[in-house]
Formats: C-alpha cells, sequence, structure tokens
C-alpha cells in the first residue's frame, strides 16, 4: 500500500495535460525497437510460425482447415485493423473472438480457450498480415453503444489507487513509471512479447495488469467490460498503424 499511494503521489503531481495519440514503438528503447522490426530476433515469430502451421492444419473432426475456407493466410490482409467490430448476431469481437467463432461455427471444434499458445499463435499470425496498416475500426451504427461503453470505462476512476485510465495514459504519457514510460496505452502491438511474461500475451492480459496495478477489479479475458474497452482503445489508435506482434518489456 505504501507503494501504491507513492505511485498515485507521484502521479497526481504532475501537471502535463493529454495531447495527440502516439503509436507505441515511439515509446520503446531502441533496443526494443529494433527487435520489435527483426523477424530473426523477435522471439515473437516462435507463436507467428506455430499459427501459420495452425491455419493450415485441419483439426481433427476433419473440417476444413482455416486455409480450406480462407486459402492462403495472405488473404487476411488488413483484418485486424478492423478489429474489434459488430458480428451479424450483434455481439461484440475482437479478433481472438472472431477466430474462436470460426473455430465453433465453422470448424465445430472445441474453443481454443483464452490465451492458449493456440490462439494467441494464429491471432498473431493473422494480426501480421495487417502489420504497418493504419487502424480503421467502425465505431458508428452498431458500434456506437459499445464505444461509449468503452468511453465510460476508460474515463472512470478506479481501484483504490482511484485513477483513470487517462490520469497515466493522457496525463502522464512519457513520464516514468516503475521503469516504463509511460505510451497512450492503445494496445496496437497486442498480442506482444512481453520479456515480464516471457511469452506471448494478449491485450486483454495486458489491461489486467493495468486493473492491477491500480487494485481495481480485473475483468476476465473476453470479458463484454474489456471488449468494449479495446475498441474504444482502437478507436483512439484510428489511423496509426498496426504493431503487432509486438515487443515489450
Ligand atoms: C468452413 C469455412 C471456414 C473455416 C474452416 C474458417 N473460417 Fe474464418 N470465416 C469464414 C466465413 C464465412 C467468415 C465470414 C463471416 C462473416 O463475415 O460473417 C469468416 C471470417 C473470419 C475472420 C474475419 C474476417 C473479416 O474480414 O472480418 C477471421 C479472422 C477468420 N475467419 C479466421 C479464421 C481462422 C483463424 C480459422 C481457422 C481456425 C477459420 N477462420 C476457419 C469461414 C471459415
Ligand atoms: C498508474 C498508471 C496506469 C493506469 C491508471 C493505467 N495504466 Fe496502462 N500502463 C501503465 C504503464 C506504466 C504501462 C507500461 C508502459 C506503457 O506501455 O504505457 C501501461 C501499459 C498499458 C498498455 C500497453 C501499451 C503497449 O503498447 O504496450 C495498455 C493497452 C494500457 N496500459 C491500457 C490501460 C487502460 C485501458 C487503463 C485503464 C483501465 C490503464 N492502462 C490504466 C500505467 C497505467
Amino acid at each position: 500500500m505504501r507503494f501504491a499511494a507513492a505511485v498515485a503521489g507521484c502521479l497526481l503531481a504532475a501537471t502535463a495535460s493529454a495531447g495527440e495519440v502516439r503509436a507505441p514503438a515511439t515509446f520503446l528503447s531502441s533496443d526494443l525497437r529494433a527487435l520489435q522490426e527483426d523477424a530473426s530476433r523477435h522471439p515473437g515469430w516462435l507463436w507467428v510460425d506455430e499459427g501459420e502451421a495452425l491455419w493450415k492444419a485441419a483439426p481433427a473432426t476433419a473440417r476444413p482447415s482455416c486455409q480450406g475456407c480462407h486459402g492462403d493466410i495472405s488473404s487476411m490482409r488488413g483484418v485486424a485493423a478492423r478489429y474489434p467490430a459488430v458480428a451479424s448476431d450483434g455481439a461484440l469481437l475482437n479478433l481472438e473472438g472472431r477466430i474462436e467463432r470460426c473455430r465453433a461455427q465453422n470448424q465445430s471444434a472445441p474453443a481454443f480457450g483464452h490465451e492458449s499458445e493456440a490462439l494467441l499463435s494464429l491471432t498473431a499470425a493473422v494480426a501480421l498480415r495487417s502489420r504497418g496498416m493504419p487502424f480503421s475500426v467502425a465505431t458508428d451504427g452498431p458500434a456506437a453503444r459499445f464505444l461509449a461503453e468503452g468511453r465510460r470505462f476508460y474515463e472512470t476512476r478506479q481501484g483504490q489507487l482511484n485513477l483513470s485510465c487517462g490520469q497515466c495514459h493522457d496525463e502522464n504519457v512519457g513520464r516514468r513509471l516503475r521503469g516504463d514510460v509511460i505510451s497512450n496505452g492503445i494496445g496496437t502491438g497486442f498480442p506482444a512479447y512481453r520479456l515480464e511474461w516471457n511469452a506471448m500475451g494478449s491485450l486483454h492480459r495486458r489491461l489486467r495488469a493495468c486493473s492491477l496495478g491500480v487494485r481495481a477489479t480485473q475483468f476476465p479475458y473476453g470479458s463484454a467490460e474489456y471488449l468494449a474497452l479495446e475498441l474504444y482503445l482502437a478507436a483512439r489508435a484510428q489511423g496509426l498503424p498496426v504493431e503487432a506482434p509486438g515487443i515489450r518489456r
């Protein structure tokens, strides 16, 4: 608690005001930025390779493989830049959720499960096909309600530290906290390989870490709360490039 109070004190003392939203790569050390661009050294490529293998493999039920319906994975170009998106049945799906839906409805196979190696791998391999492309999520029509929910979440003070997302990711951008430089928190590099995790992880895993950081409720992976928040973050990132698979401390 003493540490928590110190964090809050340090942040509230700041007078910086909200500015433009910048790509997360611009906050990385030059070493990490170079690593993120180097497929031969980026540990996340182990997941990408696995995802590309899964794309071609038919599940045991002998249903079509992803490739069997979609063709080469290059057909996924630009897809990640449009997610989260509202599906035809009105559900808000992120990329993981969309893949799980194909798995259940189009392959009649059991879900991979949140944070499973298979789902992270497929998500990373699909997201890679949009790397460098500008985020362009739909925010109107059926998405508007989710966007408003996400925005409310983002702006609400939470946890024992009583901090909103924006108090760190807008008002304290560029300052150091626990060895990190605070970015705009838009999540365009996820799924990302985090050195602290020694593994690939989803955006929701990162959001859970931020919730814990302010001693607030950690919502479940794939929860309505984090999905709406993810849409709001993507809307903040409109026009900024997909960085996934990212590399983070
Ligand atoms: C039986 C055919 C079939 C199989 C097998 C299949 N899909 Fe799909 N997938 C579809 C169809 C059809 C859609 C479009 C659905 C829609 O737009 O409502 C789709 C949509 C998607 C999308 C969203 C595309 C977009 O433009 O928004 C992704 C991502 C995706 N599939 C990934 C996968 C992955 C990964 C696998 C393997 C685990 C897979 N699919 C297996 C038929 C299939
Ligand atoms: C006490 C300050 C603090 C609060 C409050 C906070 N975060 Fe963070 N967050 C951080 C720090 C520090 C990092 C790691 C450095 C960075 O990438 O910004 C981080 C990282 C992130 C990242 C990963 C960025 C990347 O590219 O790796 C996202 C996304 C994120 N936060 C979103 C949120 C959201 C959404 C909320 C509100 C629910 C929130 N954060 C609340 C401090 C905070």
